[in-house]
């Protein structure tokens, strides 16, 4: 029998504090009149101190599994595509799995850039199909916030905090995620970089005093292959699920700039209004763009079960990618769960494992090989 993918939960996640354009214009040279003209940003959310990719992707994961009425304890994966992780390992879909209680779930991240969520999407949609796995958690979180050189203007304008997630299910009704692209071009790979803290410039203070800890940006090339990439993944992906651009009730972008937008709906001669667009309250919010645009565009009655919709997006890599689906909404169920009430038996389970592994190895640990 037939295996479909179908999205059927979603939710975001948003920390409270905005950053508006007026109170950037205090830190660096710029204007609001600059930023709106040249981005489309006005303001933009910033993770306070408490506030980090885990704990946003958590809030926005339970939404989405509450929105699907899928038990966490029924998730088979988690895939949490970031650029601006918890740690460089262990990967933040490890914390995510421990504070929502998905004990029977695989986790871990994905690092595309900006493409992260469109990469996790298709993934989670071909692993579904395969017949691997029934319920995938893909989320997108990001707190690129503690990553921008806020003396650095040609950067520090664009960027944003926040997390999105979608569930997916697989179902034998046809529709869900009926086509996908993923591309890359590592010839681009210095456009857009956080260049240290890995293997190849570990943390020192030489890589601090030369801000290689900062994210860098060529912007006028990255908005020319933006452009460019947007155009040729959305057509690509229509005609792989042998649609034409007339069958598309709806296009949700990856928010970088309003201009890229724009000039997108252009080279493909399609309706800037059926192309959503938040990005004047959120900036660009990485791999989060998307799932949040999504969960607005549902909220404002932009996108309703049956309308056909691409995610297309790009970043740095360069990384770029589209998929469509057939949107479905939550599958019928038979009882109602609450993955929130949950949540308390997540953090009494995880502080009875960590209490019972420190017990291990107080009595047995000595007696280890
Ligand atoms: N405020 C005021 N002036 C600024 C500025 C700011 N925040 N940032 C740059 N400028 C200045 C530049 O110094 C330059 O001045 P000059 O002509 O005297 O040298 C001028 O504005 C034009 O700079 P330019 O870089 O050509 O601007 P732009 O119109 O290309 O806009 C970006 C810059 C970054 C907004 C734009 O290139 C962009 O959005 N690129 C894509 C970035 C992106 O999407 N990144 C994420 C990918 S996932």
């Amino acid at each position: 029998m037939a295996r479909y993918a179908h999205i059927t939960g979603w939710g975001m996640a948003i920390p409270q504090k905005v950053l508006t354009n007026s109170e950037l214009e205090k830190m660096v040279e710029t204007s609001n009149e600059w930023i709106v003209s040249r981005t489309g940003i006005s303001e933009r959310r910033i993770a306070s101190e408490t506030e980090s990719s885990a704990s946003l992707a958590v809030q926005a994961a339970l939404k989405a599994l509450e929105v699907a009425n899928v038990h966490p304890l029924d998730v088979d994966l988690i895939i949490v595509a970031t650029s601006s992780p918890e740690h460089i390992f262990p990967a933040t879909a490890c914390i995510v799995q421990d504070q929502i209680g998905a004990k029977r779930a695989g986790a871990f991240d994905l690092s595309a850039a900006c493409t992260g969520f469109i990469f996790a999407l298709d993934l989670a949609a071909a692993t579904i199909r395969s017949g691997a796995l029934n319920t995938v958690l893909v989320i997108g979180a990001e707190t690129l916030s503690r990553f921008v050189d806020w003396g650095d203007r040609n950067t520090c304008i664009l960027f944003g905090d926040g997390a999105g997630a979608f569930v997916l299910q697989a179902s034998d009704q046809p529709g869900g995620i009926l086509s996908g692209v993923m591309r890359s071009d590592g010839s681009g790979a210095e456009l857009l970089t956080l260049a240290a803290g890995g293997s190849k410039y570990p943390a020192s203070q030489s890589t601090v005093q030369n801000g290689m800890h900062y994210i860098r940006m060529n912007g006028r090339e990255v908005f020319r292959f933006a452009t460019r990439v947007m155009t040729q993944a959305t057509l690509e992906v229509v005609q792989k699920a042998n649609l034409s651009l007339q069958d598309i009730q709806l296009i949700i972008p990856h928010q970088a700039n309003q201009r890229i937008i724009e000039t997108a709906a252009k080279n493909l001669n399609f309706p800037l209004e059926k192309i959503v667009s938040n990005i004047h309250r959120y900036g660009n919010t990485s791999t989060a763009s998307i799932p949040i645009a999504t969960c607005e565009a549902i909220q404002e009655g932009k996108l309703k079960a049956g309308d056909t919709v691409v995610f297309v997006g790009f970043g740095a890599g360069l990384t770029w990618g589209a998929v469509l689906a057939q949107w479905s909404g939550p599958l019928p169920a038979k009882k109602r769960v609450y993955p929130h009430r949950y949540r308390w038996f997540a953090r009494l389970r995880s502080r009875i494992l960590r209490l019972w592994r420190r017990l291990e190895g107080f009595f047995w640990g000595k007696n280890a090989a």
